[in-house]
């Protein structure tokens, strides 16, 4: 579980003076989505490109400006915030401000309270590439590194200025993601973790299928989740519509064949192996070269077995290993996921009545029931895929190898 409550969390966020501090506004509305606390502390400089005011109502609190400017405890409030502050991000991060806080220099608001600052602190250094790739800026970055900030690398891409090269900031929520990890307590740190993802496609001709609606909403949220936590996860996705998460290793498959080469390429190193994936129990026999040509009013596809991924690895588990899985039942989930349970040799599996608007199959809640080798059930409430991840995971942490 997050090491700090999301909801109760405080965070800074500081904004200098670049073209990307549009992005601040649009980060500051994510963080408070999540439920947190957000202050903003502004340049002189970031004030000519976003007004204090749009950050005002997106935060819902006052932004500091200046030390010695409204209110009589205006010049110790950074201190105070300084405090309490469980996180702070300072997006973008100007050359400027990069070299001050490297050098201890404090001559305005943001720079003074950087330095009274003892929470994780996350630099998003955001400018045109050569200043980037200048060498006192990357020598001042490898200081702050070294004085224990959190670097988010630039992204690199065409800039406001025209250019292109290393020094664009992130997307926001790729900068959130980054935020939340910090806060999260890193309890599976050490722990390899294969997760896979998405439905499998079994093509029958170069461009048709037979597939499954799986969105890989649930694998993503549980690979993000355990990334987050500490672990090295290794994530082997079916095709979906979602972006590769940030800082996942992610390898991208098609058919079931794929799915399971991939998986058992990397099982064996895995402490953990959670199957999300929808995969094909049965593929076409046959798969035309060329696109089929309609012809008669009847058609009859023949299907073959797909390997059963989950139930060879649950015979080749080796002593230690968690094996969970996932059952997918419209009907009898009790009778048929503790089937799957024995079957396949698992740790843990998922019990997923799917079918429904707002669980299972592409859904963003997920209603689950965990049923376990001992006998024992547990039935949880519908929540967010995120949220049900994490609880996932924390049940994992609990299992008899893992304690
Ligand atoms: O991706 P989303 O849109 O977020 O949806 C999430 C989900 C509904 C896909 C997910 O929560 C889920 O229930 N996944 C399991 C889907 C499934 O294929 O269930 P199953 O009962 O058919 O398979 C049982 C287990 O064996 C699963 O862990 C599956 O990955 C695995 N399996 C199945 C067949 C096969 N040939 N090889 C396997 O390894």
């Amino acid at each position: 579980m997050p090491s700090v409550d999301l909801a109760q969390a405080s965070i800074v966020v500081g904004v200098s003076g670049g073209i990307a501090a549009y992005k601040g506004v649009e980060l500051v509305r994510s963080i408070r989505k999540l439920g947190m606390q957000v202050r903003v502390i502004m340049t002189s400089n970031a004030t000519r490109f976003v007004g204090p005011i749009t950050f005002e109502a997106l935060s819902g609190n006052p932004v500091c400006l200046n030390l010695f400017e409204g209110s009589d405890r205006a010049s110790i409030q950074h201190i105070e915030w300084a405090r309490s502050a469980d996180a702070v991000v300072v997006a973008p991060a100007t050359a400027n401000v990069i070299g001050k806080l490297a050098c201890g220099i404090a001559d305005d608001a943001l720079s003074t309270f950087l330095l009274a600052v003892s929470s994780p602190v996350l630099i998003c250094p955001s400018m045109n590439s050569q200043m980037y790739l200048n060498p006192a800026v990357q020598q001042n970055i490898e200081n702050l590194r070294r004085f224990g900030y959190r670097i988010v690398e630039p992204e690199s891409g065409e800039l406001a200025c025209g250019t292109s090269g290393p020094g664009r900031l992130p997307e926001p929520e790729d900068i959130l993601d980054e935020l939340v990890a910090v806060l999260t307590s890193k309890d599976f740190s050490g722990k390899r973790i294969l997760i896979s993802a998405g439905p499998t496609r079994e093509h029958f001709d170069p461009v048709r299928f037979i597939s499954n609606p799986s969105s890989g909403k649930m694998g993503y949220a549980l690979a993000v989740a355990a990334h987050h936590r500490g672990a090295d996860v290794l994530l082997v996705t079916g095709p979906t519509h979602l972006a590769p998460p940030r800082a996942v290793q992610t390898i991208g498959v098609n058919s079931a064949a794929q799915m399971a080469e991939a998986v058992f390429n990397h099982a064996g190193q895995a402490d953990i192996v959670i199957m999300t994936a929808a995969v094909s129990d049965y593929r076409p026999e046959v798969q035309a070269d060329q696109k089929m040509k309609k012809g008669p009013d009847d058609l009859t596809l023949r299907l073959v077995k797909n390997p059963d991924i989950l139930r060879t690895l649950g015979e080749r588990k080796s002593p230690g290993q968690l094996l969970i899985g996932f059952a997918a039942e419209t009907e009898q989930l009790r009778a048929h996921a503790t089937q799957k349970l024995r079957e396949k040799n698992l740790d843990m599996i998922v019990g997923n009545l799917v079918g429904r608007t707002d669980s299972g199959f592409a859904a963003d809640t997920n209603q689950v029931s965990l049923f376990y080798p001992t006998g024992n059930v547990e039935t949880m409430p519908l929540m967010e895929k995120q949220k049900l991840a994490h609880h996932l995971l924390d049940r994992i942490a609990g299992l008899p190898t893992m304690t």
